[in-house]
């Protein structure tokens, strides 16, 4: 025997019809709108670098056999821990840290290869961190470098930072940063 529906329930099937697609959309438009919002952060600060004892905040560990201990022979690494603060002074408001290492990278000239976290460990971000990656050019403003990544309040971050030089001397430097952070 062949199904056959009434007129009527012909009639209610092709009326609910729209109704369950619409239904079907407002579910997925649903899920989409319960997704996080990305932000973009600005945060601006100092980058406070000492190379000279007492008190260095970097160590050249390895240059290659045969060269002299210089920060600039290809294939030197430098592991750091400078301080970020929130003014240009020695005196500023500690609020961070850029622990990591350069390595010199170039065969002509002098570009390191930076790689870094900047860990908050004072106001807001206290807790959060930056995955840095970039060139470290010394004495040299306006060099930009890539945030890759972020941990707490900079889960998933993405950006960048531009640093341009504050003070620049034998024994120690100054770096203005902005970063520019797009994030959770
Ligand atoms: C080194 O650190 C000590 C202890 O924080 C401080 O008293 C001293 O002034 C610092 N020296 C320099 C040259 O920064
Ligand atoms: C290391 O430095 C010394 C003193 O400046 C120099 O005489 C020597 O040639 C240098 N060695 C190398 C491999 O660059
Ligand atoms: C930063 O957070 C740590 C861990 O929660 C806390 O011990 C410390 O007091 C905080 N520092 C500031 C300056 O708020």
């Amino acid at each position: 025997m062949a199904y056959s529906y009434s007129p009527l329930v012909l009639l209610l099937l092709l009326l609910l019809l729209p109704f369950s697609v619409s239904a079907a959309v407002a579910t997925v438009t649903g899920h989409e709108n319960t997704a996080p919002r990305e932000k973009l952060t600005h945060l601006h600060f100092f980058f406070h670098g000492r190379f000279a004892s007492p008190n260095a905040t970097a160590v050249l560990v390895a240059v290659p056999p045969g060269t002299n201990a210089t920060f600039n022979t290809f294939g030197a690494v430098i592991v750091l821990d400078d301080m970020l603060k929130d003014g240009p002074e020695a005196s500023s408001k500690l609020i961070g840290r850029a622990q990591g290492l350069t390595a010199q990278a170039s065969l002509e000239g002098t570009y390191l290869l930076m790689v870094v976290n900047f860990v908050f460990t004072a106001g807001e971000y206290n807790g959060s961190s930056l995955a840095i990656l970039g060139r470290f050019v010394p004495d040299v403003s306006g060099t930009e470098r890539s945030i890759v990544g972020g941990t707490g309040k900079f889960r998933m971050a993405r950006g960048y930072t531009v640093g341009n030089v504050y003070i620049w001397t034998a024994s120690y430097f100054v770096l203005e940063l902005d970063a520019y952070i797009v994030h959770y």
